[in-house]
């Protein structure tokens, strides 16, 4: 199979130096990306944003933990941060986590925070922040058939009739949702900035890994079960292609050409995992979700391991030869990945992995407190 390869420019040389990545090879994919597949995000802070904290609740369930809830916004349009923090002496870390719609509508996190996709409690007591940016306040799901005029769209974007082709769809939207996050936990003198994860599952995966690619303030990206145009190269996998994605709005115009053309698509998967070195990046996958397709979730973590090694110099993904096992950790490098055994879903056992991982591997491997 013909992967393109990351370490040559559109030019046509080789890219064999920190120097030359950060400056030409980085930017050029990421550019490619966003023209051709997600479209671009409008850029940085908007001006007038404010976040204010609605609601405070301390002792949160009976644990050492505080509930804040956020209303952000600007010009007539705000959406809503739910933030769980431990009560602690020290600055803590902090998960950004993507709520997507279905999991907005069958949980309460509020009434029960242990929930199946986020157990708050045990990630508080853990000594992580988490902060939910739930997805329909930045943009409603799909259901929407690209309206683009609904929530940010409305504040943000030109005219429905006037966009370009490679003008942001709902993922760059919800990315640029959880930059907004990051905004905000910048403002707060309780969370360790150097230390804040974007984290989803399925097309929250996606975005998470999107929204770190385009915002080196994440230092850690989590993608659960993210799959086609997440952590899976497209070329060869099972399941689900462009032409089967592109019945959503996740994707900007241009992304259309593509369904019965996936070849000439000038990236692939393993590139966008690239554009998150020298940071920390995790990959999970489950083991019946032939859709998302595991074999090639690593194949990705395999192939953008070069830029770990080559440039940086770290380790990667260290992973076994095919096939590999469920249920197993793989944390050695800077890659971290396992296969959780059954279908496509996150729970509390991903979660302690994650948690596993960053335990281990933050600030350079020196647990900060
Ligand atoms: C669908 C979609 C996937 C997506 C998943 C999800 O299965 O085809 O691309 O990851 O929904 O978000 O749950």
């Amino acid at each position: 199979m013909n992967y393109p390869d990351i370490l040559t420019s559109l030019s046509g040389e080789k890219i064999n130096s920190r120097f030359l990545w950060e400056n030409f090879r980085r930017g050029e994919i990421a550019g490619l990306f966003g023209d051709y597949v997600y479209g671009k995000c409008p850029a940085g802070k908007p001006d007038g944003i404010s976040f204010k904290v609605t609601k405070v609740i301390g002792g949160f369930h009976g644990h050492k933990i505080t509930y804040n809830e956020i209303t952000a916004g600007f010009s007539d349009y705000s959406f809503k941060i739910m933030g769980f923090v431990p009560e602690k002496k020290h600055k803590v870390p902090a998960f950004v986590y993507l709520m997507i719609e279905a999991q907005e509508k069958r949980s309460d996190l509020l009434e029960e925070p242990q929930s199946d996709f986020l157990p708050v409690l045990d990630i508080a007591e853990r000594g992580y922040a988490v902060f939910v940016l739930p997805s329909s306040g930045i943009y409603p799901d799909w259901e929407n058939k690209a309206d683009y005029r609904k929530g940010v769209f409305g504040v943000l974007s030109p005219d429905r009739e006037k966009r370009r082709s490679n003008d942001w769809a709902t993922i760059s939207a919800w990315a640029w949702g959880m930059s907004r996050v990051i905004d905000y936990l910048e403002t707060r003198d309780d969370i360790d900035t150097d230390n804040i994860a974007v984290a989803g599952h399925s097309r929250g995966g996606k975005t998470a890994l999107w929204c770190a690619a385009n915002d080196s303030r994440a230092s850690f990206a989590v993608s659960n079960a993210s799959g086609c145009m997440g952590a899976a190269v497209l070329r060869g996998k099972t399941g689900e292609h462009i032409k089967d994605i592109n019945i959503t709005d996740w994707f900007c115009e241009n992304f259309k050409k593509f369904n019965d053309n996936e070849e000439m698509l000038p990236v692939d998967q393993h590139m966008l995992l690239s554009l998150i070195a020298p940071r920390l990046l995790y990959v999970e996958s489950c083991s019946e979700d032939d859709w998302a397709d595991p074999l090639n979730e690593r194949l990705a973590c395999r192939l953008a391991s070069q830029v770990y090694s080559e440039i940086y110099g770290l380790k990667g993904a260290v992973l076994p030869d095919e096939p590999v096992e469920a249920d197993k950790a793989y944390h050695e490098g800077s890659i971290g990945y396992h296969m959780k055994s059954g279908k496509h879903s996150i729970t509390s056992e991903d979660w302690n992995y994650y948690m596993d991982f960053w335990d281990k591997k933050r600030n350079g491997g020196k647990k900060g407190e």
